[in-house]
């Protein structure tokens, strides 16, 4: 058991966004090695049939499993929504993914009952957050896909006039249904979360997919006793698309935290 507590986590996504999970799991867990692999090279997964989503997922959950991770972390929503239920049948580790832990924050934080979720075209198809939000008497979930958000962050871009309308016309239903709390249903979003907060104001409580994953990224490893209490973690980067690339964005992104990327 020793020997399982230093090895690495495993962190997925379709490009980009995962890095918000993974900087919040070092955030909380410092003393943890990560692998990180975005699947940029297909990226985005957001307008993909689900079953290709699916495809491409555990195509990747495969190859971290196969680097002797201790557990792996769905880092990406269109890949939650796709995956679940077959990841946690095809893999003998814990599996961790976003869309739950975010409905159960959303569920605990309205005052009103009326919440939002912004996704992709395939969280919203799945309907998995409907599923998860709507168990709950008394809420109502209004959906809006905003497809070209992903790629504005998977260019680099998180401000600007451009995004600024773009946001402002994808977050109108939002703000029409007077949503008192709003999920961030892909983890590109809270990369964006200047805009979002600016267009919506203080009233509304946003719900961060990625922060509340890396919370239970922690029970998880505390359920199964494999927390690495340290010293500092190392992360290694890896991708399907052009490492360089990769890192040259992704440093843009999320800082310091990502010097390398490596081709997967
Ligand atoms: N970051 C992903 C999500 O949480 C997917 C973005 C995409 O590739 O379309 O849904």
């Amino acid at each position: 058991m020793a020997n399982d507590r230093e090895k690495p986590i495993g962190i997925f996504d379709s490009g980009f966004g995962g890095l918000t999970v993974a900087r919040a799991v070092v955030d909380q867990l410092p003393g943890e090695d990560i692998i990180y692999l975005g699947d940029t090279g297909h990226a985005p997964y957001g307008p993909r049939p689900i079953a290709q989503v699916r495809q491409f997922a555990l195509a990747r959950l495969d190859e971290l499993a196969a680097l002797g991770v201790k557990a792996l972390v769905v880092a990406c929503n269109s890949a939650s929504a796709a995956v679940l239920a077959d990841a946690r049948e095809r893999y003998d580790l814990p599996l961790v993914e976003v869309i739950r832990p975010a409905a159960r924050r959303a569920v605990r934080a309205t005052r009103t009952g009326r919440v939002g979720v912004i996704c992709t075209q395939a969280t919203a198809t799945s309907r998995a957050y409907d599923d998860a939000v709507e168990a709950v008497t008394g809420i109502s979930l209004t959906t809006a896909v905003c497809p070209r958000l992903v790629d504005f962050v998977e260019a680099g871009v998180t401000s600007g006039d451009e995004l600024l309308a773009q946001a402002r016309d994808y977050l109108a239903p939002i703000r029409a249904a007077d949503v008192d709390t709003l999920v961030l249903g892909c983890t590109h979003y809270p990369l964006l979360t200047g805009v979002i907060a600016y267009l919506l104001g203080d009233e509304v409580t946003l719900v961060s997919s990625a922060e509340e994953c890396a919370k239970q990224v922690y029970a998880t490893l505390l359920g199964a006793d494999l927390l690495n209490p340290g010293p500092l973690g190392r992360r290694r980067f890896l991708t399907t698309g052009d490492p360089s690339r990769f890192a040259r964005i992704g440093q843009r992104l999320v800082g310091g935290f990502l010097t390398t990327a490596e081709a997967a």
